[in-house]
Order: C-alpha cells, then sequence, then structure tokens
C-alpha cells in the first residue's frame, strides 16, 4: 500500500466522519434570520417570552433565534429546563453578561458575575443570610415586625380604595434592610423612598426596547435617553448605599455582628496578610453584592404579593376559603412560619400566585461555558441561554389547567399541600435564586396576615371581571398599578 493510498483513505475517513458527525449533531434549529435585523421581526420584543413560547410549538423545546447578530438558544417545557440546568448545570450555569450589566455592575457581586468571585460570594451570601436565619428566627422576627407597619399603613385608608404599591415595596425593600444593615426605614423617609423609587426604576429601564438595542449595538449607548438614566439611576443608589456601608464601618465591633455588612467585613478583617491581595472580599464586591440583595430580593417578592392580593380581588370565592382557613387555624394571633403546615389551602394559594404570575419569565440569561451537546444538538461556548419559565410555569403536560388561576394544582383529593416539580419560578441548578427560603418565607407571613386582617375587594364601581391582569413588562411582569380596597375583617 503506498503512502498516497493511505493518505487517500484517511483523507477519505476524515470526510466521511466530519459528514456524519455534523449530520448527527447539528445546531438548534429555528426561524430563519434575516441579515442584520436576525429574527428580530418574528418575535414580539413586547411579550418576548409568550412570543418564544409560541415559537416552541413549531421548532421544538430546543431551539434558536438571532436577536439582531446575536444568536441565543431558548429553552422551552419543564423536561428541558430541568435537564439543562439541573443534569448539566455547570454547563449552563454561567451568567450572560451583556454590555448594560457590565456598565452596571463590573463582573462584581452575584447576579451578573462570573467565575471564582461569583462563587465566592454567592457562598457567603447564602451562609450568610442562612446564619441571620434565612429559614430560621431571626428573619421570621424581622418580616413579623413589617407585616405590623404594612398593616398600620393599609388601616390608614379606612377600606377606601388606594394604590398598594408603594407600601409593599417599602415592607419588601425593610427585610432586606434589616438584614443588610440592620436597620428599618420608615416609610415616609425620603431617602428610602428615593432607594426604592430608584430600584423600580432601574428595573424598568432594563426592560426597554432602547436597552435591547443598546446592549445588540453598545456604541449608541450616550445617545439613548434610557441608557443615560440608568447610569444616573446606579450611581446615585451606590452612592447612598456606600454611605450606609461607611456608617457600619464606622462602629464596627468585630464581636458583634450585627447584620450582613458586618459579617463581610468581620470576614475581610480576619483574612491573613497574605491572603488580602487575591482576596474577593473587598469594596466592590461588598457594594455591589450588597446592591444586588436589594435589587433581587424587593422587587421580585413586592410584585409577587401585589399579584396575590390583585388575584384575590378578581377571585373572591378563593379569598374566602384563604380567610376561613386562617380564622379556623390561627384565629386572631399573629400567623407564623410553623402554621404553614396546618394552612394547605393557603399554602396551595401563594404558590399558584407565583406559578400564574410567573414574574421572571426567562428568568435571567445564561451562557454556555464550554462547547456542547444538549438534546442531539451542538451548542458552542459562549452562547446565550434563555430558560424560558413561562414554557415550565404554563407548561401544559404537567399542569392541569395551566391557563387558570386554580390552587387546587397544588393540592391532593384529600385537600392535603403537594409539591410539584414544574414550580420552578426560582429557576433551578448552579444559578437558581439565592434568597428562596427568604422568599417564601416573606410571601407567606404577608400575605397570610394581610387576609388575616383585611378582605380585599376591587374599587366601588369596578366588578371583579373589570380587574385588569394584563402585566406591565419589564425585566419582570408587574400588576399594572391600580386601586383596591383594603377593607377591615377583625
Ligand atoms: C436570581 C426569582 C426573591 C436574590 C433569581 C432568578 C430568578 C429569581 C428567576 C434567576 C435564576 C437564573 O438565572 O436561573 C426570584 C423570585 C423571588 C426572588 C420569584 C421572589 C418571589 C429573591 C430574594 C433575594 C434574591 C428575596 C435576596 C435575598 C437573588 C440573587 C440571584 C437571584 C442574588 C442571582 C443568583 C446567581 O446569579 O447566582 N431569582 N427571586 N431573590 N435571586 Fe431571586
Amino acid at each position: 500500500v503506498s503512502l498516497f493510498g493511505v493518505f487517500v483513505a484517511l483523507l477519505l475517513l476524515h470526510l466521511l466522519h466530519s459528514t456524519f458527525s455534523s449530520q448527527k449533531r447539528p445546531e438548534p434549529p429555528g426561524p430563519r434570520p434575516l441579515p442584520v435585523f436576525g429574527n428580530l421581526f418574528q418575535v414580539d420584543l413586547k411579550r418576548l417570552d409568550q412570543s418564544l413560547f409560541n415559537l416552541s410549538k413549531t421548532y421544538g423545546p430546543v431551539f434558536q433565534v438571532y436577536f439582531g447578530p446575536k444568536k441565543v438558544v431558548v429553552l422551552a417545557g419543564y423536561r428541558t429546563v430541568k435537564e439543562a440546568l439541573l443534569n448539566q448545570a455547570d454547563e449552563f450555569g454561567n451568567r450572560e453578561i451583556t454590555p448594560i450589566l457590565n456598565d452596571l455592575t463590573q463582573g462584581h457581586g452575584i447576579l451578573f458575575s462570573n467565575g471564582d468571585s461569583w462563587k465566592e460570594m454567592r457562598r457567603f451570601a447564602l451562609s450568610t443570610l442562612r446564619d441571620f436565619g434565612m429559614g430560621r428566627k431571626m428573619s421570621e422576627e424581622i418580616i413579623i415586625e413589617e407585616c405590623g407597619y404594612l398593616i398600620k399603613e393599609m388601616e390608614q385608608y379606612g377600606g377606601e380604595a388606594f394604590n398598594n404599591t408603594q407600601a409593599i415595596n417599602y415592607a419588601a425593600s425593610n427585610v432586606i434592610s434589616a438584614l443588610m444593615f440592620g436597620k428599618r426605614f420608615e416609610y415616609k423617609d425620603p431617602v428610602f423612598q428615593n432607594m426604592v423609587e430608584r430600584d423600580n426604576e432601574t428595573i424598568h429601564l432594563m426592560g426597554t426596547a432602547s436597552i435591547m438595542m443598546y446592549d445588540l449595538f453598545p456604541w449608541l449607548g450616550p445617545f439613548f435617553k434610557n441608557w443615560r438614566n440608568l447610569m444616573k439611576n446606579n450611581e446615585d443608589s451606590l452612592a447612598d448605599l456606600k454611605k450606609l456601608i461607611a456608617d457600619l464601618k464606622e462602629t464596627l465591633d468585630p464581636e458583634i455582628c450585627r447584620c450582613f455588612v458586618d459579617a463581610f467585613l468581620i470576614r475581610k478583617k480576619h483574612l491573613k496578610d497574605d491572603e488580602v491581595k487575591n482576596s474577593h472580599y473587598h469594596d466592590e464586591n461588598l457594594l455591589y453584592t450588597v446592591d444586588d440583595l436589594f435589587a433581587a430580593g424587593t422587587d421580585t417578592t413586592a410584585t409577587t404579593l401585589k399579584w396575590g392580593l390583585l388575584y384575590m380581588a378578581k377571585f373572591p370565592h378563593i379569598q374566602r376559603c384563604v380567610q376561613e382557613e386562617l380564622s379556623r387555624v390561627v384565629g386572631s394571633r399573629q400567623v407564623r412560619i410553623e402554621d404553614r403546615k396546618n394552612l394547605p389551602y393557603t399554602d396551595a394559594v401563594i404558590h399558584e400566585i407565583q406559578r400564574f404570575a410567573n414574574i421572571a419569565p426567562m428568568a435571567l440569561p445564561h451562557t454556555t461555558s464550554n462547547d456542547l451537546t444538549f438534546q442531539g444538538y451542538v451548542v458552542k461556548e459562549g452562547t446565550t441561554v434563555f430558560p424560558l419559565l413561562t414554557s415550565v410555569l404554563y407548561d401544559e403536560s404537567e399542569w392541569e389547567s395551566p391557563h387558570s388561576f386554580n390552587p387546587p394544582h397544588f393540592l391532593n383529593d384529600e385537600g392535603k399541600f403537594i409539591r410539584r416539580d414544574a414550580f420552578m419560578p426560582f429557576s433551578a441548578g448552579r444559578r437558581a435564586c439565592l434568597g428562596e427560603s427568604l422568599a417564601k418565607m416573606e410571601l407567606f407571613l404577608f400575605f397570610a396576615s394581610l387576609l388575616q386582617h383585611f378582605h380585599f375587594t376591587p374599587p366601588p364601581g369596578v366588578s371583579e371581571d373589570e380587574v385588569d391582569l394584563k402585566p406591565v413588562v419589564g425585566l419582570t411582569l408587574t400588576p399594572k398599578p391600580q386601586r383596591l380596597c383594603a377593607v377591615h375583617r377583625l
């Protein structure tokens, strides 16, 4: 056999192999993209999650779409999202850091960071929040105290219709504040009001079309008013947080840990000299981690609670069942976390509120950490991935009636609470929400306490049918600002 023969045989083998393997492992399917614009005209940017959910019915549970020049792989349906985020957790577990996120956080903190810094900050935040009682006593006391303030605030209206948005935002923000800084703020404090308003504005601006355009074409940045507003908001928020951190630094006693910021500073103090240089415990990480916990922990919980009250006004028969259970099991004493196991209907309603409201419909974008094969498709390292939580929480093969508000989704035939695997509002895997236990505790205590004290109705002259459940779309899905009556029950 000549050398030339061997060469030809090897070449043929190589060609056969590459043809065969590229046939076996294609890229995910998807609508044909246009030059420059990609599939921008085939999706509805105003309700992107719905529009991608619809595309999954044509292209299957793993498909790709182009936003301008950027390719995004979409994961749809409970089985697929679970398989990617849990079974291939490391490969799907990086966060996408778009130009706007880089402008805002420069890779510090937890939400929008990757690598060792992210890992260390996430681990530290989880363990510190756990020490401060996420799932234990201290957070419970903080939340119960805040319930009292929220109830007082709502009582002021004497059953007249009012917009509950601000009061609920302040209550949720105060819980994080007490954990981060060891103190709560008066709802009337203008500095606090500004902090909360700014965070809301930031979340709204992040979801606007011009910011999405900026992420695709960053050189346009300074021309966008929304970009300039976002930068200004960020600067002001960080300045407020820096002041609060500086006050705690000045009064720090390493023997007494009052809050999350103290825990960070004490941890930093305990580093050996040779560890300091390469440590992730530096001022930027403290600042941005605190900022992240505020941003991620306030709007999400507050928005879910607002949806909850709106659903109660819309579905009064469900509200009556919750109140009947609360009266029977708890009576007029303070509701506590340990009551949850005896309140299966209330628990089921809260879970259904989270499922139906679907406030984080596409989680936060991930990226792949290396080239990988998923469900037979090749996906390159660094590809943006959307875990479509809408398609999990509304998966027709998982839920009996995904498109109606139906608490029995979480009840068995005997009326006992049941967990459902496809209940995934906090996402799953490596980047799953780290505030899940705290959020669940807040939702339970706030919701149950409010329904113990008040009956929620639409304003006079507005029927239940007219209560508008269409969301405002931003980074999260929030209810339109509307007025409800909180009529005292006790
Ligand atoms: C991430 C949902 C409350 C802190 C996330 C993600 C979702 C989510 C969907 C993205 C997961 C992913 O990318 O796959 C929610 C919901 C909440 C809530 C529905 C309330 C009802 C909270 C609270 C805190 C918090 C109270 C803080 C104490 C975070 C952080 C991340 C995160 C730091 C980023 C995790 C990482 O990238 O490693 N959350 N969240 N969340 N959440 Fe929450």
